[in-house]
């Protein structure tokens, strides 16, 4: 099931690969066009989610699948209280994170069962699919140079973080339909104009 009326656009990538200021420069860039652009992100973007952001990022011992259902239960109230709403709406609604960082970081880099976290992603959801997925590749290397500040999870290993980008990548050849890469490895400036033209072309709207 994807959003009945308006459009749902998640924005994902490794550490560092640009995603919140991609967002947020998105809703600058494609406000004159939208009738409304939301911007939100996950974990957080409700009071529940941002509980829960703190205790996954700061607390130093989160099981692995402790950390699945606290994903999903900030996913399910942000679905829920914002998401939903939003495309009822008929907003634009770009999401920094979503189901798919499930499958990259606890699948592939923690190595959780994929039937599990389909179950639990689709539970979370209600089965709201995005209707595009930008998926911001750039070497890991380059990502986590880039990165300002390390938490929990960022602070794994370079190991960790390779197999979360060869997730990404499986997922989007895997559904060519709903995914677009972007080389985010280039300056911010042609990843949004090249991001801008997706959302534009894929929702229909002028720029
Ligand atoms: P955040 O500070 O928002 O990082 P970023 O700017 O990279 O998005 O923290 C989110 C962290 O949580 C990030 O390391 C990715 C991780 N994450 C998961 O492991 N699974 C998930 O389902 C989600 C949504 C995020």
């Amino acid at each position: 099931m994807t959003s009945a009326l308006g459009f749902f656009v998640t924005i994902e990538g490794i550490e560092g690969s640009g995603k919140s200021a991609l967002a947020n420069a998105l809703q600058h860039r494609l406000t004159s066009s939208c009738s409304r652009v939301l911007v939100t992100r996950e974990p957080g973007g409700t009071a529940i989610g941002d509980v829960v952001r703190r205790i996954l990022l700061d607390c130093k011992e989160v099981s692995d699948r402790a950390e699945l259902l606290l994903f999903e239960a900030a996913r399910a109230q942000h679905i829920e209280e914002i998401i939903k709403p939003a495309l009822g709406r008929g907003d634009l609604v770009i999401c920094d994170r979503y189901i798919d960082s499930t499958i990259a970081y606890q699948g592939y880099g923690r190595g959780i069962d994929f039937a599990i976290i389909e179950r639990v992603n689709n539970f979370a959801t209600k089965c709201m699919m995005p209707n595009l997925t930008i998926l911001l590749d750039l070497p890991v290397q380059v990502g986590l140079a880039r990165q300002t500040k390390v938490d929990r999870i960022s602070a794994q290993g370079l190991e960790f973080h390779e197999s979360v980008r060869r997730g990404y990548l499986d997922l989007a050849e895997a559904d060519p339909e709903r995914f677009v890469i972007i080389n985010a490895a280039r300056s911010f400036e042609e990843v949004l104009d090249e991001a801008a033209e997706i959302i534009a072309t894929k929702a229909k709207v002028k720029l």
